[in-house]
Order: C-alpha cells, then sequence, then structure tokens
C-alpha cells in the first residue's frame, strides 16, 4: 500500500521507516499538505499527516479523486480536519489518541519553570558575564492555586506533577476526571477558574466552545496578573487579546507552545527570513513571555509511539479496511 507522508522531517523519517517492515510503501514529503501540494497523493491510497497540514473539503475532495482512501493523522488533535466533509466523500480518518502525554505535560512544566525563573533571560545574562538579578524574580509555586482547562490524559498528567509543588488544583472539564479528584482537584466552573487561578494551563482540545476561550471580553475575569500557559492548540487564545492583556497587566506571564497562525511559522528555519506575522513579532517583544514552536510532544518515547501507532492505524486498515483508532462525525458531539 503506497502512503504518501506530508510534513515529514528527518526525525519523522527516522522512526516511521519502519512501515517499510510493515509493508508500505512510504512517499516522504517534506510539504506540508494544501491546495499547492494535494498533487503529491496522486497514486497512493492513504496520506499521513500533522497538526499544520490543511484537510480542508477541498483539500479533501481532490484527495477522494485521486483514489485516496485514509487520512492517517500523526497527531491526537483532529481540529485541522472537515470530518462532515471526509465522511461524505467516504474518506476514513485515524489519529493517534495518546502517544506521550508526560512528553506534553513536562514542557508545559517546562515553560511554566523557566517563565516564572526568568531562566531563559538568565541563561542568556551568565553568558555575557551579567550576573545582576535585577528582573528576575519569581514567585514560589508552592501554595499557588494552579488551574487546568481540560483535565483529560495530558491534564491530568500535569495535575500530577503540580501536585508535587504543593499548589491548590482546581479543574474544569466537560467531565470529571477521576484520576484528578484522586489527587484532589476540585472542579469548578469556567468563570471561578479564570476568577482563582494563579496560573491558568490550557489543556483542551480545539473545538468551537474553546475556540479563542481567551480573548477581548473573557479577559476581565482573569485573576489579576495570572501566569497564561497554552500548549493545546493556538486558537484557544485570541492573541491580539493577548497582547492587550500583557500590556494591561491583565496577564502577568504569557507561555506558549502554539499559535493561532503558526502553520506558516513552526517547525521550519526562518532565521534567514523578515518575520511577517506582526502579530507573532509583538509578542515576541515582551521579557515576559515565553514561546516554543510547537514542541511539547518532541520526545524520543513520544515520536516512537506516533510512528507505532500510525503504521498501525495504515496496516490495519489496509487489512481488514478499518483504522486502529478512526475519528468520526461522532467525535464533534462528544468533544463539544
Ligand atoms: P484528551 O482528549 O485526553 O483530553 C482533553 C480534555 O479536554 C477532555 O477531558 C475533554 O473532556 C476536555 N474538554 C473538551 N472540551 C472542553 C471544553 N469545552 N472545556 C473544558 N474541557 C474540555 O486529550 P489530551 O491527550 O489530553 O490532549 C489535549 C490537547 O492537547 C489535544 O486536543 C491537543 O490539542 C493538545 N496537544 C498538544 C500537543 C503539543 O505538542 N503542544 C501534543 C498533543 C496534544
Amino acid at each position: 500500500m503506497r502512503v504518501t507522508i506530508f510534513s515529514t522531517k528527518p526525525y519523522d523519517r527516522h522512526f516511521l521507516d519502519r512501515g517499510w517492515q510493515a509493508g508500505l510503501d512510504l512517499q516522504y514529503c517534506e510539504a506540508r499538505l494544501s491546495l499547492e501540494t494535494v498533487a503529491l497523493a496522486e497514486g497512493s491510497a492513504a496520506i499521513c499527516a500533522f497538526v499544520n497540514d490543511n484537510l480542508s473539503r477541498p483539500v479533501l475532495k481532490r484527495l477522494a479523486d485521486y483514489g485516496v482512501r485514509l487520512i492517517a493523522l500523526r497527531s491526537a488533535g483532529f481540529n485541522n480536519v472537515d470530518l462532515v466533509a471526509a465522511e461524505e466523500l467516504g474518506l476514513t480518518v485515524a489519529r493517534v489518541p495518546a502517544y506521550s502525554p508526560h512528553a506534553v505535560a513536562e514542557h508545559t512544566m517546562a515553560i511554566i519553570l523557566a517563565l516564572n525563573r526568568k531562566i531563559h533571560r538568565a541563561y542568556n545574562r551568565v553568558r555575557e558575564g551579567n550576573f545582576a538579578l535585577d528582573g528576575l524574580l519569581g514567585f514560589d509555586l508552592h501554595g499557588k492555586t494552579f488551574g487546568i482547562v481540560g483535565t483529560g490524559k495530558i491534564g491530568a498528567v500535569l495535575a500530577r506533577i503540580v501536585t508535587g509543588f504543593g499548589c491548590r488544583l482546581l479543574g474544569h472539564d466537560l467531565q470529571q476526571n477521576p484520576d484528578c479528584l484522586a489527587l484532589g482537584m476540585t472542579y469548578v466552573d469556567r468563570e471561578e477558574i479564570f476568577r482563582e487561578s494563579d496560573i491558568l494551563s490550557l489543556n483542551c482540545p480545539l473545538t468551537p466552545d474553546t475556540y479563542h476561550m481567551i480573548r477581548s471580553d473573557t479577559l476581565p475575569l482573569l485573576k489579576p496578573g495570572v501566569m497564561l500557559i497554552n500548549t493545546s492548540r493556538g486558537a484557544v487564545i485570541d492573541a491580539h487579546a493577548a497582547i492587550a492583556g500583557l500590556k494591561d497587566g491583565t496577564i502577568g506571564s504569557l507561555g506558549l507552545d502554539v499559535y493561532e497562525e503558526e502553520a506558516d511559522l513552526f517547525f521550519e528555519d526562518l532565521s534567514n527570513e523578515m518575520l511577517r506575522d506582526d502579530v507573532f513579532a509583538r509578542l515576541l517583544t515582551f521579557p515576559n513571555v515565553l514561546i516554543t514552536g510547537h514542541q511539547a510532544f518532541f520526545t524520543h518515547e513520544a515520536l516512537e509511539a506516533i510512528a507505532e501507532t500510525t503504521i498501525g492505524n495504515i496496516a490495519a486498515f489496509r487489512d481488514t479496511g478499518r483504522p486502529l483508532h478512526a475519528v468520526t462525525v461522532d467525535f464533534l458531539a462528544d468533544k463539544g
């Protein structure tokens, strides 16, 4: 079975190469999937896509016309796929529901610790022989209220880590996670978690309900000076509102691994080019903003698990007509 794999880097190939042993004919492409690149899938029965690939109706239509029958996502999130169009076109969609919640939760904690204690700034200072501490003042995590929006697999691992710091745990979710309850988490509504959290971490999927959860009219609901962390999907925060919140102090510090318009930026070396995104450029000017380029998932264990499940999905579809982990339109109702 021939599979066109979009958005691949050498590290993806390293892990996905085991697909050859499963009898798959792997066609690696560096290109991101879009209307301009979709023709690369011609002749393949399956395509494999990542978080910033375009799987909107026009692209899916072209894939179906080429005879593609399976979309195998190398991610847990599926917000970039038009599931209704996929079903209408007879395309099966599969994903990797869990690979390493530890990878994302641990990176979330890395951002929080670095942002709070200004490690990124301290590192540069010390290398330049500047040992002054002005501007590096942090706060104890111990005793602070830590709010997690989305207490699923990643949120639950984060909750366990945070317990070790002696934080008070608040959660907000459509459903309560028994693992989080066992850690002493108190579930509250969205307004209360906004109002009470000293540190607010967004770990929910991007859905119509979570789109721009942080925006100009919800900013005033946040605890003044909150540390806001987003390692879920960029569009959960309206970046324009975040800038306004940083400027007036509503947001005390901001840590991001994702950004709404990241598709044109992340995963590429653009260091020799002009930054065209003025909103992103403005975010980079704040000393109390720390951004990583969608790397929370990027551990050895996670890439290995992603490759294994992805190959399992494709091989199962080839052998039985069904992937191991299908995503259907029913998920839209389930996940809000
Ligand atoms: P999960 O499905 O285990 O947990 C998500 C939780 O969010 C569920 O408990 C669900 O009920 C809850 N939720 C759904 N809608 C909600 C709403 N409107 N309000 C509050 N809670 C809501 O997913 P998992 O594995 O924990 O991943 C969470 C998200 O993290 C993914 O959807 C993805 O967007 C993001 N992610 C980011 C990565 C990165 O590298 N930065 C890597 C992997 C995932």
